[in-house]
């Protein structure tokens, strides 16, 4: 993989992006799956007036309104639109919006809770990001992580296949180990479409990082589809959804 550290910042898909996640309220998997997720490993518990989060890559903010409202919030993202979005939709006077590359040294203050959701495979150096979040988590601070499941949704080394003598559909993965940078087109049928570019990186590489940034791992989750098909195949899609993770989360301790 190249070494260089690319600009990944989603500004030029900050459009498509405010689109697909309704303005900032989360797209169906924020919704259903991502954000409940997050804030039960969160655990911020019964005093929440005593929290201050960080939410590294926050986007235009999908986390930050359903946190309870005591919560001191911290968001930080490189594209100035999705920042703009944020602050549009979250009048909460305890939050905060930065526009600043989190491989970057970031403004000092230190946090007891830390987010990086669904960013870190954006982003070319994921222990830079890591370094960052350790830094400015207080001892004993949680940071949790959530990645598209790098074991089974690695674009273009990933697919689904229907094995037609066992009526199963099954998941092939046809290239694990290596890093790899993967541009990735976010709307196919048209030919004005913008790229932004994704960064594989096998788990034993994210636990590796973790670690050389002083986390200590304490769970790590595998979140499933909640959606149910109907129809011929149904049996078969709704055993493999239920099979094969989309999301793999990651609570981690700072030393
Ligand atoms: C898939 S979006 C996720 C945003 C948000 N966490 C969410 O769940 O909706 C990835 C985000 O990473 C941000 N990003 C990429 N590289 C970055 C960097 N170096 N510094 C800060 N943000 C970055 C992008 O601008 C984009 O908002």
């Amino acid at each position: 993989m190249r070494k260089d550290n690319k600009n990944t910042s989603w500004q030029k898909v900050a459009p498509w992006y405010n689109k697909i996640t309704d303005e900032g309220r989360g797209h169906y998997y924020h919704q259903h799956v991502v954000i409940p997720g997050v804030l039960r490993l969160l655990d911020i518990g019964s005093q929440p007036s005593t929290v201050n989060h960080m939410d590294l890559a926050c986007g235009n903010g999908v986390l930050a309104t359903s946190l309870p409202k005591e919560v001191e919030y911290r968001g930080i993202d490189i594209a100035p639109s999705l920042i703009n979005q944020a602050k549009k939709g979250d009048h909460n006077p305890k939050h905060e919006y930065i526009v600043s590359d989190i491989t970057k040294p970031l403004p000092s203050a230190d946090f007891s809770h830390v987010t990086i959701i669904l960013a870190l495979q954006n982003i070319q150096n994921p222990g830079r990001v890591l370094q960052n979040a350790s830094q400015h988590c207080k001892k004993g601070g949680a940071l949790v992580i959530v990645l598209n499941h790098p074991a089974f949704r690695i674009p273009r080394q990933s697919s689904w296949g229907i094995d037609e003598g066992r009526k199963i559909q099954y998941r092939r993965v046809d290239k694990y180990m290596s890093s790899m940078q993967i541009p990735i087109n976010m709307n196919p049928g048209d030919r004005s479409s913008k790229f932004t570019m994704s960064y594989h990186f096998p788990l034993s590489s994210y636990s590796k990082m973790l670690k050389d940034a002083g986390f200590l791992i304490e769970v790590i989750e595998e979140w499933t589809s909640d959606k149910e098909s109907e129809g011929r195949a149904a049996k078969m899609e709704n055993r493999s959804r239920s099979e094969i993770p989309l999301f793999l989360a990651i609570k981690a301790i700072k030393k």
